[in-house]
């Protein structure tokens, strides 16, 4: 992992540039190409636009490591109010959440409670959760939060990185509740003993992972979502599936809000199934560092934004 993104994703936790940052004017102006706006009603209409292109969305409030519980409830009756809202769209509106912002850090049993709250109205509303995993200090805590969600079929899946050695193991003690995944690459600055940390070996992880995902699960209801804007790798995953009869719409492909915006309408039009994950709140200054800590390049982008 290079120094510019350690320092980026060290940024990510530090108090004092978050507050600094999210004052800044040319800051706000650089995160808007990963966000339509701050505000649910953005996030719905830039739903609404993907839709007439042939795709569905799945919002994300941003927002983690909530410190109190009154907040954690908050976070959990906007996701409800949403799930209702989004009710008519039949499932092209999914939501996506984090542990920690549904109050993990403070008692789990409480936060297991709020998530299976949600997961309760998406089955009523004919909707789906999707739950982030974040840094792997959470990991165990976000699996048995899934499988509680879960029971009962639950609509609910969860997030793995391929980055982490312990992934494949994790997957295969999943198989039994005919999970949905959302495979990653891995966002966080996760130690060599835990995670692989060349990208070659990353990318390789996530290719076996995929692959054998599909094609043991052939003729199960799982679901699996290629998180990611590595296109050549999805194809890769695409062509080796391929011969086992998994064609196209037998995986997803999800991908960031403003990243890759046009391979996300070529591949909706070659037949993939595409969603996009759209952020919105406030809280958008840790995840604004992960997306420049995944792109260095991005820096430079963000620079220029301070240029009239
Ligand atoms: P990789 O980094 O190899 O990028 C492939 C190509 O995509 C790059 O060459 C570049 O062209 C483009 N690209 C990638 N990131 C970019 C960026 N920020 N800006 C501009 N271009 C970029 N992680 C996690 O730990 N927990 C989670 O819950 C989630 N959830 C999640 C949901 C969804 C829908 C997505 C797409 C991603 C996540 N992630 C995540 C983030 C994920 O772990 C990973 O950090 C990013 O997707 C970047 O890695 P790629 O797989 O895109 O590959």
């Amino acid at each position: 992992m290079g120094l510019l993104r350690r320092a980026l994703l060290a940024a990510s936790q530090s108090r004092w540039l978050r507050e600094r940052a999210m004052r800044r004017e040319f800051v706000r102006r650089a995160v808007s190409r990963f966000m339509p706006g701050e505000e649910v009603g953005d996030a719905l209409e830039a739903a609404a636009r993907l839709r007439s292109s042939g795709m569905d969305a799945v919002l994300t409030r941003l927002g983690e490591n909530v410190t109190d519980e009154s907040e954690a409830d908050a976070v959990a009756a906007h996701y409800l109010d949403l799930l209702s809202r989004v009710a008519a769209e039949r499932g092209a509106v999914e939501i996506s959440v984090k542990p920690t912002q549904l109050g993990l850090d403070l008692d789990e049993g409480r936060c297991g409670a709020r998530l299976r709250t949600l997961a309760e109205r998406a089955q009523a509303t004919g909707n789906f959760v999707w739950i982030d995993m974040e840094q792997t200090t959470y990991a165990d805590a976000t699996l048995r939060l899934c499988r509680l969600a879960r029971e009962g079929g639950r609509p609910v899946g969860v997030c793995l990185q391929a980055y982490l050695r312990r992934t494949a193991a994790d997957l295969e003690r999943l198989r039994p509740l005919d999970p949905a995944i959302r495979l990653v690459k891995g966002a966080y600055d996760e130690p060599a003993a835990i995670a692989y940390r060349d990208k070659r070996q990353v990318d390789a992880s996530y290719l076996g992972l995929a692959v054998s995902f599909l094609k043991e699960g052939r003729g199960r209801p799982i679901r699996l979502g290629l998180g990611t804007h590595d296109v050549a790798l999805i194809e890769q995953i695409a062509a080796q599936v391929a011969p086992a009869g998994i064609g196209r719409e037998g995986f997803e492909i999800e991908m960031l809000y403003g990243i890759r915006t046009g391979e996300q309408f070529r591949l909706a039009k070659a037949g993939y199934r595409v969603q996009v994950l759209i952020a919105y709140g406030d809280a958008w200054y840790p995840w604004y560092m992960r997306r420049l800590a995944e792109r260095p390049a991005n820096v430079t982008f963000a620079i220029r934004s301070l240029l009239p």
